[in-house]
């Protein structure tokens, strides 16, 4: 009985870690997908991505569903949006959001 329980918490532990995204993971991806383009502090090709979840850019917050749009498609979050990149899969999109909250403040 005791076991059952701490197996069942034990799982949905994982579940929640998993849709949550893996900060770890997603620092791994970031580097190879985003720094190109991107540093966490300085603007490249694409602005700087320190803070930038929570940022607002125009009517726009960058939030965990903004954030998960912009990565698949920016176009849905801003139309005129410039960024030639899409990222299809969505445990990647999870594990880089995670990341990106992750970030202390400078
Ligand atoms: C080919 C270059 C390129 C790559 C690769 C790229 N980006 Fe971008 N990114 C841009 C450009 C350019 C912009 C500015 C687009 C605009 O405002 O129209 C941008 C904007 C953004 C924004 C909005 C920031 C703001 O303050 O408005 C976020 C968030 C973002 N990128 C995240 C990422 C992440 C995370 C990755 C990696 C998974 C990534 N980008 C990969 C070029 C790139």
């Amino acid at each position: 009985m005791t076991r059952a329980v701490v197996l069942v918490a034990a799982f949905m532990t994982c579940v929640c870690l998993w849709s949550a995204g893996n900060a770890k993971r997603g620092e791994e991806l970031f580097n190879k997908m985003c720094t190109g383009c991107h540093g966490l502090d300085s603007a490249k090709e694409g602005p700087a991505l320190r803070g930038v979840y929570g940022r607002r850019s125009g009517s726009v917050v960058y939030d965990q569903a903004t954030l998960d749009r912009w990565l698949s498609d920016p176009t849905t979050v801003k139309p005129e949006a410039d960024m030639a990149f899409r990222l299809e899969n969505a445990a990647q999109r999870a594990d880089i959001i995670a990341y990106l909250k992750s970030l202390p403040p400078k």
